[in-house]
């Protein structure tokens, strides 16, 4: 059982990063082998819509998001984690999903699976918050859930928190920190 865990936030050790680790402590618990990839500390080029992988179901794009296709492939579990920025998912973590339309052009143009090997994955999204609004995880929600659909990942739910702005902050929530132990203990079990 190998988890991955992605890393949003250019923020280090900010509520996501908190939230994330919990969850990977969690898995590790029910003896998963983990890993975390930081976004932040990669050079991942957006998109060029080259449609290159249109024919080739590969990216041509020869940068630190090909690390991340092979981590993809070998992964269990893949849990995502991004704040909430201008309503949606950080500029790092929505240029890693773009990246990934070469994996829809896999699975969709080429009828081939998205990910080199093919398991029973499951995927799990963390973010939070400043604002305490209606619907402001639904635009985040959308694409992870619309990326997760496309790698044929499992939607195994969400762990959001609203009203969380400091750096911090969600160390000071009642069971923010152990609610992400626990799913990260349920992810890793549930087998
Ligand atoms: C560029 C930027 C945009 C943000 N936009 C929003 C927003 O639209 N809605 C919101 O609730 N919080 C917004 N925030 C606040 C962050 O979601 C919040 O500070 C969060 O706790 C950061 O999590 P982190 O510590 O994991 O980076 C924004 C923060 C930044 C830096």
């Amino acid at each position: 059982m190998r988890v991955l865990g992605i890393a949003g936030s250019p923020r280090r050790g900010g509520n996501t990063d908190l939230l994330l680790d919990e969850v990977m402590k969690g898995a590790t618990s029910q003896g998963a082998e983990v890993k975390t990839i930081i976004l932040n500390d990669l050079k991942i080029t957006p998109c060029q819509h080259c449609d290159a992988c249109r024919k080739t179901g590969r990216c041509q794009i020869e940068d630190d998001m090909q690390l991340v296709y092979r981590e993809l492939a070998q992964a269990d579990r893949v849990v995502l984690a991004s704040p909430v920025q201008f309503m949606g998912l950080t500029a790092q973590m929505k240029a890693m999903i773009d990246r990934c339309q070469a994996l829809w052009a896999r699975k969709y143009l080429l009828k081939i699976p998205p990910l080199d090997s093919i398991k029973e994955r499951k995927g799990l999204f963390i973010s939070v918050g400043g604002q305490k609004i209606a619907n402001l995880f639904e635009p985040s929600l959308a694409t992870v859930k619309t990326l997760f659909k496309i790698l044929d990942i499992t939607y195994a739910g969400e762990l959001v928190f609203p009203g969380i702005d400091e750096k911090g902050a969600i160390a000071k929530h009642p069971d923010a920190l152990h609610q992400a132990f626990l799913t990260g203990q349920k992810l890793a079990a549930d087998f």
